[in-house]
């Protein structure tokens, strides 16, 4: 066999197909964004998604708190902005006027969605019980919202250490999964 051993910490890299997005929140009038690669659908509709959140985050605080989130799907095009969000907190910087994007009022969650992202959902924390060993927050999307003039949106896949996969060929197969 020609593979090698690969590091337990390098596994992660392999396993990240979904698409890099910006979490957004409001605190009291203070809004804030970060980035988050680690989340998966858990359930068709409504839908409900796992995110991974580190404690450490002021994202973290903010939704524990208020239960409450907007994830926004960014496409390559705001791949600086993303990387951006991701390297800063919200507890020092205004990330929204530092890195230029606009905040629009969602419908039926106080947190902002972001203009400059293809698609954004709205997000209510329904489930805290993995919070405290794994940092898994399950939310609802409660309402969506989408830019259906962006005929071929590439999103963004992180693989880890800054690189990141860009949406690329689409194939399509018999598959039964909805
Ligand atoms: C590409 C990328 C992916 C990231 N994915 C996650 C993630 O899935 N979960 C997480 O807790 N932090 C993730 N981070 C780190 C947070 O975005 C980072 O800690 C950020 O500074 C938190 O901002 P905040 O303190 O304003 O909430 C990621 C960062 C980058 C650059």
């Amino acid at each position: 066999m020609a593979k090698q051993s690969l590091p337990l910490s390098q596994v992660y890299k392999l396993i990240e197909p979904e698409p890099v997005v910006l979490v957004s929140t409001m605190n009291g009038g203070h809004s804030n964004v970060m980035t988050m690669s680690w989340h998966m659908m858990v359930d068709f509709e409504p839908p409900l998604l796992a995110c991974v959140i580190s404690n450490g985050d002021y994202t973290f605080d903010i939704i524990k708190k208020t239960k409450e989130c907007v994830i926004n799907i960014p496409t390559v095009e705001l791949a600086k902005e993303v990387v951006g969000c991701g390297n800063t907190t919200g507890r020092n910087i205004d990330k929204f006027k530092k890195f230029g994007l606009t905040l629009v009022a969602a419908s039926c969650v106080r947190a902002p969605l972001i203009d400059e992202c293809y698609a954004n959902l709205e997000c209510k924390v329904i489930d805290t019980k993995m919070v405290p060993k794994y940092g898994i927050f399950i939310v609802e999307v409660v309402k969506a919202w989408i830019d259906r003039s962006q005929k071929n949106p590439k999103t963004i896949h992180h693989q880890g250490n800054g690189v990141f996969a860009v949406d690329g060929k689409i194939i399509k197969l018999p598959s039964k999964m909805k």
